[in-house]
């Protein structure tokens, strides 16, 4: 009965593949209320954790926006820096950006979005659904398991010398563990 039961779980692992393999936490954000409201959150339903945006842009985004993501790993007790630059999304979608670990997290999350990453950025309700890692994800071939700082800050330049706006920043904490598969 006992080996049964074993073999029946060793099944289902090897048949479900897709696992999550993160946790998310310590979120905060800002958005600008010049432009946007809603909410950016955090969910986790029997320890599967996903990352989520439900915000209404209230006005037209256009001219540059330049978009700061800022990735840090802890090793040993310290952060170090794995990515930090800057991406003008009026110019360059950022699934086509010459960083791969950028391209990589850009192409997995158009998967749960319902608006395009690259701008103009029109009036209108933007959603980010339950954004999370399984085993499967090519993000994991990229940056090993561990502890990550995630800080990102998007800046709004209307005009070529119009002084930078910022429109939202989050900053969340994530961890990655290997999955058995
Ligand atoms: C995204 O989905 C919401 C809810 O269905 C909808 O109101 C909104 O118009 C959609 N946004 C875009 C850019 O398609």
């Amino acid at each position: 009965m006992f080996k049964q039961w074993a073999l029946l779980v060793l099944l289902v692992q090897l048949i479900d593949k897709s696992v999550a393999v993160v946790r998310f936490e310590n979120l905060k954000y800002e958005l600008n209320k010049d432009y946007m409201h809603g909410n950016i959150f955090i969910k986790s339903q029997n320890d599967k954790y996903s990352f989520g945006a439900d915000v209404e842009l209230a006005k037209k985004v256009e001219g540059s926006v330049i978009i700061t993501p800022h990735l840090q790993h802890l090793i040993k007790g310290e952060y170090h820096t794995m990515v930090n630059i800057d991406l003008d999304t009026c110019k360059v979608d950022p699934s086509m950006s010459e960083n791969p670990i950028v391209r990589t997290i850009a192409k997995e999350s158009t998967k749960f979005i319902n608006f395009s990453l690259m701008c103009p950025y029109n009036p209108g309700r933007y959603l980010l659904n339950d954004f999370t890692l399984d085993s499967e994800s090519p993000l994991l071939k990229l940056i090993p398991n561990g502890k990550y700082k995630m800080h990102l800050k998007a800046n709004h330049y209307p005009t070529p010398d119009s002084a930078p706006i910022m429109l939202f920043m989050y900053s969340i904490d994530f961890e990655l563990f290997a999955a058995a598969s």
